[in-house]
This record gives C-alpha cells, structure tokens and sequence, in this order.
C-alpha cells in the first residue's frame, strides 16, 4: 500500500509534509521523500494523501467492550443502586453470544474513532477474544477476578478461566491477541486471592490489569482496612512485580505515585467516566511529571457512554489546566503521546505506537480538509483540541485496512446491529420477567 504526498506524525510526535509511506505485511516499510525506485512496477492500491495525515491509532487502556450492551441503561444514579439495580441484574443473564455481539459492536464503534487497540477486563473473555479474531483489532484481554470468601485463588472458577484464555489465546494472531490477569480491584477481593494471582502472572510472565483508586471510599476503606493505600497493598501483595495496567488513579497520593514510577506500573487515565460517575481529576500532570507512563482509557460505555477518544483527548489536558489553575499543564504533545505510545508501551506493544520504519502499522489516516481543522497552524492542536470522529477516513491494524470511509471491511455492521438488539431484548424480557 502506497501513501503519496502525505503528512505523517514521525516518531519525534513531530508533523511532516509531502512524505511517500509504504505498507508491506503487516510492517510500516518505507518513509521518505522519494518514491524508492523498487515501487516502479507497483500495481497495488495507491492512496492520494492531499490534505490528509497519517498518524499512529490510538490505544484504549481500559475498557470493559461487552458493557456497550449496557450503553445508556441507567443514568444518573449513586454507583452503589446503578450497580445493585441495573449492571449487576444485567450481568446475571449474559451469554457467551450476548458478549461476543456487544463486543463486535464497540469494536465496530473504536475502529470508527480509530482505536487500533483496547485493553479489556470482564467475563466470558474467550468471547471477546473471539470478536478481536474476527474483526481484526488488537487487545490485551483478561478475565478479572473477584472474590468475597475465604477462598484461595485456585479454588476460583473465575481463575480456571483466566488460565484457559490465557493458554489458549495469548500471542494468537501473530500477537494481535494478548491475555493477561486482572485483579478486578482491592475492594473485590482478599489479600490471598490478590497474592496468589500476583505469583501466578509472576510464573507465567503475564500482565496484569487492574483498577486502583478510583473513587475516594475506595481509597479510604483501604486505608481502613489495611493501613496501606491501594496502591500500597498491591505492591505488598506481589502485583507490581508484573507489567501492570492500573486504571484511574484518581486518588493516589504523592507516595503512591513514586511507587508507581519505581514499579513501572502503567496508569490508564479515564477522564469522562471519572467526571460522568462523580469519582474526580487524576493527578495526571503529576505524575507525568515524575515519569509515569500514563496512557489513556475509555472505561465501558455503561459509564461513559462512547468510545470516542477525541472527548478523552480534550478533556485530558484542560482538566488538568482548570483544576490545577495552570494553563501551562499538559501539553497536545504529551496528550497525543499518552494516546498513541504510551499506551502501545503499556501493553507490551514497543513495535507500535510510533510511525516508524520497521513498526508495525497500525495506523489512522485523518481527513485535514475540514473548516474545523482551518487553519492549520498546529497540526497536533487541532487533532486535539478541535477533531471529530468523523475527521478519521481509515484505520488500519497490522497493515489490514478495518475501517474505510465510514465502511468496515471485516465488520458487517447491519447483522452486528441486529444480532446486538436481539441480545438486549432477550436479556430485558428475562430481567422483566423475573420482576
Ligand atoms: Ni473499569
């Protein structure tokens, strides 16, 4: 696949005019001035980049896919009844087909809003998985874990499937797929299920995903319960030990974030669903400040309720500007780095992330020629601060175009649509039944 006269991102996040790109496989092969005279007989497809941007995809660092079922059921209510009375009710009657269409769904809605890539926690993950394989998006997935017992970690049916996705699924697809483990979070759970899982990633050489202060009891009740922070307790329960997701952080203090810097733990910012469920602003300046590798996150559309990651990137930087009253905070570089690279580097992805020879191209071509994009002045200002989703006319993952001019390519989105209300109905009239 050839790109003429195109401006691309490099990989210093700089923006450069009229480059030629070559896609060879699934590999970014060539970017350059000159056409390289091994193209002369080239037949293939040819793209005309006038006006147009070729950019790394955006990487969505925490997501629960099969939640898009639940996109608008049950607003503006305390999380505790929105749980008790609408997620979990839910929750009792999904399937493995009601989560592989809900998952075929949102993915259809990232690729639109160029996601190339999700890190996913949730149940009857083989069927997400599933959805990764046929429609040809990348994911790190995990089945997360609760536990409210006295139980230890083997005795979980939820840890017999983590380890069966894990086996069967991880590195599948030429590494599109990765599975790692998931400690659902510190409230959910004990301190010998958390141990026991932090071993067994720690055997395995698995990931881990997890969320950590999210809300301000969270934190509290830990503090409480263990005389240590989230943050804290997972680092003494073995977590950090691993390459670690941490969703959120909304509340980690000054201590915390050095420990999350030491420990290498990557942190999933999630802006709209922490403002949309009333959790609060993560201190993400801080803690790019003291290197953290922050990426950025969706969270599940029942809390957010969309996947467009144009509203997570405005809203990452002018939070941090009015809440800390600095306009100088956080940076259009920093925030396109967070979406793009860091979240690449914080799934074990370092071949993608970056438009560079030898990566892999998982790219999304952006339409310039848009009033809204007029003037061009700042090429990554406008990308961040004035962008709409419909602005992406292509993505692309491993070389493979999913997404093209508002058509999916491996998605047949009529049937996904349909197949995605026969689930919702059947599950309403059985919650309606059972009322
Ligand atoms: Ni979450």
């Amino acid at each position: 696949m050839l790109f003429k006269n195109i401006s691309v991102i490099d990989e210093n996040f700089n923006v450069l005019q009229n480059k030629n790109v070559i896609i060879k496989d699934q590999i970014i092969h060539f970017v350059g001035d000159e056409i390289p005279q091994e193209m002369d007989n080239y037949s293939g497809e040819i793209i005309n980049g006038k006006n147009k941007l070729l950019m790394p995809g955006f990487f969505n660092l925490h997501c629960h896919v099969p939640m898009t079922l639940m996109r608008g059921y049950g607003e503006n209510l305390s999380l505790n009844r929105w749980l008790h009375e609408k997620i979990f009710p839910f929750e009792e009657y999904l399937n493995a087909q009601h989560t592989y269409n809900g998952s075929m769904l949102g993915i259809a809605e990232m690729l639109s809003f160029g996601i190339v890539s999700f890190s996913d926690m949730y149940f009857f993950s083989d069927a997400v998985a599933k959805a990764c394989i046929d429609s040809g998006i990348k994911a790190n997935i995990s089945r997360s874990i609760v536990c409210f017992d006295d139980s230890d970690v083997t005795d979980l049916q939820s840890f017999w499937e983590a380890k069966i996705l894990y086996d069967e699924f991880n590195g599948c697809e030429d590494g599109r797929i990765k599975v790692e483990m998931s400690i659902h979070a510190e409230y959910t759970s004990t301190p010998k299920v958390v141990s026991g899982l932090a071993d067994y990633a720690k055997k395995i050489g698995a990931g881990m995903h997890i969320h950590l202060s999210e809300t301000e009891s969270e934190h509290q009740d830990c503090i409480a319960r263990h005389s240590l922070t989230p943050a804290g307790y997972m680092n003494q329960c073995g977590i950090f030990d691993v390459p670690t997701i941490a969703a959120h952080c909304v509340f980690v203090d000054e201590h915390d974030m050095d420990l999350l810097a030491e420990k290498n733990v990557s942190v999933s910012h999630c802006p709209v669903s922490n403002l949309k469920l009333g959790s609060g602003v993560a201190p993400v300046s801080k803690m790019l400040e003291k290197g953290i590798n922050v990426a950025i996150g969706t969270d599940g559309v029942a809390s957010n309720n969309n996947t467009n990651f144009f509203e997570e990137l405005k809203l990452a930087p002018i939070l941090q500007k009015g809440y800390f009253h600095d306009p100088l905070l956080v940076s259009t570089t920093q925030t396109l780095q967070m979406a793009t690279r860091n979240g690449a580097k914080a799934q074990g992805r370092q071949e993608s992330g970056v438009l560079k020879v030898g990566n892999r191209a998982d790219l999304i071509m952006i339409d310039l020629d848009k009033p809204h994009l007029t003037p061009a002045h700042d090429i990554i200002s406008n990308l961040i601060y004035s962008a709409v989703p419909s602005d992406i006319v292509m993505t692309i993952v491993d070389g493979k175009v999913l997404y093209k001019n508002n058509e999916y390519l491996t998605i047949d989105i009529e049937k996904v649509k349909y197949e995605t209300k026969k689930s919702t109905d059947e599950i309403l009239s059985r919650i309606n039944s059972k009322i």
